[in-house]
């Protein structure tokens, strides 16, 4: 692990050595994910939903981890729904969250304010990640202790807004007063130095890490992400407001082919956005299968290695970012 070299809000309240956390990544965030990135000197969330209907997997993934981090403190990822009367399905999880005292929690989707007594309760930091600062506003009037703020260019989810990077992280730093880490786009150490440079805390990653060794995925689905260029994403959903941002592949091309044929009603849509069909493709390697998340930040994970050399080689750029800094001011 490389050691410090930059002291943020984040950094103090994560208790990291760097400014760099590695977001939820449905079907992929496991144990071993998370505990790479925690021993990098990051801080990462196993995704709870990656086990669906089967909390107790999730309770011996937690378990997993506390003994790969060596009992150093960790992350959990709660996707909250917007669907009314969905969210029931997160309480099995939040009890086992708290019965094994885990620490830093991140919520996304819909507002944390349900679930944050009880977090709070149990002493958990919450992150929350909004999809714009409109929502990062209404998050910050809860008791969350930071926030990631979501740029156009995420993988996943980047919500309906879709400001850029570039124009939303100041926009965001000038906002906000709580701990900040920006995500979309943000996966070098350039980027890291631009993200610290713009008022913000930290940056958050996903699409970057999906090659990492510890990411159990099929290989075949690592060296084509190793392979793809930033041009190779796409939004879809947008006719439900459902912006999802995921690798252009067959389904996603499928997809987009009902919207642009103006067809509203999603029975056509079902067989193609189906969630499990994401995780047939990481356990098959066949990357055409279903909406795999994916941002143009895609483009920098050019090589499949462990989350250590990832995070170590993002922080060696930002060092020369810095230097360079350095040497061209007058
Ligand atoms: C493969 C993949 C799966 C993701 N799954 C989730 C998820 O389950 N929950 C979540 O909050 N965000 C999820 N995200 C979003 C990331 O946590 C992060 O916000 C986003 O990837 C940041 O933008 P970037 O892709 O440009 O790095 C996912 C992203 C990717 C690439």
């Amino acid at each position: 692990m490389r050691s410090q070299i930059f002291k943020t809000r984040i950094t103090e309240l994560f208790n990291i050595p760097h400014p760099i956390l590695c977001g939820g990544l449905q079907w992929l965030a496991d144990a071993r994910y998370v505990a790479a990135v925690v021993n990098a000197g990051g801080m990462g969330f196993i995704t709870c939903m990656s086990f669906p209907d089967d909390p107790e997997a999730f309770r011996r993934e937690v378990q997993k981890c506390k003994d790969l981090t060596g009992g150093k403190p960790f992350g959990v990822s709660v996707p909250i729904s917007r669907r009314l009367g969905a969210n029931d399905r997160l309480n099995p999880y939040l009890d086992i969250i708290v019965d094994e005292g885990v620490r830093f929690i991140e919520t996304s989707g819909d507002s944390p304010e349900r679930l944050l007594p009880r977090l709070k309760a149990a002493g958990c930091i919450v992150i929350h990640k909004a999809p714009g600062i409109r929502y990062a506003l209404s998050a910050q009037q809860l008791p969350v202790d930071a926030i990631t703020v979501v740029s156009a260019e995420g993988g996943g989810h980047p919500g309906t807004l879709m400001v850029p990077q570039i124009i939303q992280g100041p926009l965001a730093a000038d906002a906000l007063r709580k701990p900040l880490a920006l995500a979309g786009g943000m996966s070098t150490g350039r980027h890291l130095i631009s993200a610290l440079a713009m008022g913000a805390d930290a940056i958050l990653m996903g699409s970057r890490m999906v090659v990492a060794e510890e990411i159990w995925a099929h290989r075949a689905y690592k060296e084509y992400v190793v392979g793809i260029d930033e041009n190779a994403n796409r939004v879809v959903m947008k006719t439900f407001r459902n912006h999802h941002r995921v690798l252009d592949n067959e389904t996603s091309r499928a997809v987009e082919q009902l919207e642009l044929q103006g067809i509203k009603d999603f029975d056509h849509y079902q067989p193609h956005v189906d969630g499990s069909l994401a995780r047939q493709a990481y356990e098959s390697g066949n990357f055409n299968l279903g909406m795999i998340d994916m941002g143009p930040s895609g483009v920098f994970a050019r090589e499949i290695k462990p989350v250590e050399a990832i995070i170590d080689e993002i922080i060696d750029e930002a060092n020369s970012a810095r230097e360079r800094i350095g040497q061209i001011c007058c």
